[in-house]
């Protein structure tokens, strides 16, 4: 079966139909969970509410509570959802659960898909990877940001769409490729300067966290859904 690709610049709910969705939200869900896999962490439970993260911790004790509101750390939780606060002394071996304003609402209409993978820049290469040796249909779904689509994650389906070289579905793989090829050499300034997503984190402190999500190939791994959770696939 050939491989097809579409670009969803929000996440549709998906169904078996899909052989491969990707769950995008580069600033910073799925960087941070790509980052908390590459120091260690044994699973990354995502959860829609911060009250069933709470409870998932209350029946069991090792768990790590990470995610945000409004970018930024949820009172009672162990990490935000920033990416440079992580390390392998805190992560590794642990179990987190994780629940953030749009990138866990993304990952939740995905998961009837056949498989289910998340992607940032931070991991390009390796999903590049995996997914070429995919068929069928692969949906890209950008969290986006509060309803709208977002600059960033745009740009990422774009770079996967422009590597994958592979049969389109809908015409936001030729927008978000076009932009994509557009700007990728100053991918981070273009972000800064342009991305309301960005802008709110750079007021918020989190200046380091942009210039960080959108560093291309800082690991080599690609989560992967497996009962329950995301491991390291
Ligand atoms: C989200 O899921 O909405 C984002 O990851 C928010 C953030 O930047 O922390």
């Amino acid at each position: 079966m050939a491989m097809e690709v579409r670009v969803n610049l929000l996440p549709r709910l998906l169904n078996e139909e899909t052989d491969v969705a990707v769950v995008i939200d580069v600033l910073r869900a799925t960087s941070t969970m790509t980052a908390a896999l590459h120091f260690g962490a044994k699973k990354i439970v995502p959860v829609l509410s911060v009250e069933e993260a709470k409870k998932y911790r209350e029946d069991n004790f090792e768990v790590l509570t990470v995610g945000e509101r409004g970018s930024k750390k949820i009172d009672g939780f162990d990490l935000g959802n920033s990416p440079r606060e992580l390390s392998e002394e805190m992560i590794e071996g642990k179990e987190l659960v994780i629940t953030t304003t749009n990138g866990t609402v993304a990952v939740s209409k995905s998961k009837r898909a056949r498989k289910v993978i998340l992607a940032s820049f931070l991991n390009l290469g390796s999903v590049v990877r995996l997914l070429k040796r995919e068929s069928g249909r692969i949906e890209l779904q950008c969290a986006g940001t509060d309803g709208d689509p977002s600059l960033e994650d745009t740009l990422l389906a774009g770079a996967l769409v422009s590597q994958l070289e592979i049969g389109h579905i809908n015409d936001s793989c030729r927008i978000s490729s076009v932009l994509y090829e557009a700007v990728k050499d100053n991918l981070e300034s273009f972000i800064l300067e342009n991305g309301v997503h960005a802008k709110r984190l750079v007021s918020l402190g989190f200046f380091e966290d942009v210039g960080f999500c959108a560093k291309i190939n800082l690991y080599d791994l690609v989560p992967l859904w497996r009962d329950g959770g995301f491991v390291r696939g």
